[in-house]
């Protein structure tokens, strides 16, 4: 049995006061193998909102596995994002989480889609790397259990990649994880759940899953939420844990089976 959590687009600077304490209660006492957060940690990349994320993955109990997203490199100053748009990140936030992890039973493997500067209009849109993903499906090469993939930007979404979900190079990196035989691969920047099957050429299904984000109560559309995924002998499942209506707690909702 494999338990993991998808926590995502946490935004600190901008979240609901006491979602915090209510999703690391909730956290800890699922008790996860391991914690994915799948980018956008902070509102605007400053140093007192990576401080804040920093202290609350040093209170999760399972380890965590950190995807950057497009709100953690510098936002407001240029000169860093230019020149080293990861470096905040890594100091504040870098020596408590990990860009990999791996048990006998699953491994989870971070693909960086955010960029500090890049050669398009809107900044916040993802590029993902074919390269890049083709290096990290190797790296699960000869593992037998359950293969995950933690991005920030998805690489498919409900109605395609447009809007803010058009990930460049998105459809080529999940082409290249579906063939690869990946289990799972999880996203956030949306702040929208769903769950996408994709057939792989083994007959089973690699899923394309994304989070809401966790702790704001201030976005439209869909309350916060956070994904809990098991696997167990019959096969893997996504529950949904949503705090509705302006409430501090943390709920599930019905287990989805995410046949593979
Ligand atoms: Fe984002």
């Amino acid at each position: 049995m494999t338990r993991l959590a998808q926590i995502s687009d946490l935004h600190f600077g901008a979240e609901s006061p006491g979602l915090p304490e209510a999703l690391l209660d909730t956290l800890n006492t699922l008790k996860p193998d391991a914690v994915i957060a799948s980018g956008d940690f902070t509102q605007y990349g400053r140093r007192r909102e990576f401080d804040a994320a920093r202290d609350f993955f040093s209170a999760i109990e399972a380890p965590v596995i950190a995807a950057p997203g497009n709100h953690d490199t510098p936002y407001l100053n240029l000169a860093a994002r230019v020149a080293a748009p990861w470096a905040r990140f890594e100091k504040r936030l870098g020596k408590g989480v990990t860009p990999s992890w791996r048990s006998p039973t699953a491994a989870v493997e971070s693909y960086l889609t955010a960029r500090g500067l890049q050669a398009q209009l809107d900044w916040s849109l993802g590029r993902a790397n074919p390269r890049q993903a083709a290096q990290i499906a190797q790296s699960f090469n000869d593992f037998r259990g359950l293969k995950v993939v933690a991005a920030h930007h998805p690489l498919m979404a409900p109605g395609g990649l447009k809007g803010r979900a058009k990930t460049r190079g998105g459809r080529e990196a999940a082409d290249i994880f579906v063939q690869a035989g990946m289990d799972l691969v999880v996203t956030g920047h949306l702040h929208q759940v769903f769950a996408l099957p994709q057939r792989r050429p083994d007959g089973g299904s690699c899923w394309f899953v994304g989070a809401g984000t966790a702790l704001s109560h201030r976005t439209r559309g869909e309350p916060p939420s956070f994904n809990l995924f098991d696997n167990t002998l019959e096969g893997l499942s996504l529950t949904v844990y949503a705090a509705e209506d302006g409430e501090n707690r943390f709920t599930p909702g019905k287990v989805q089976p995410l046949h593979r």
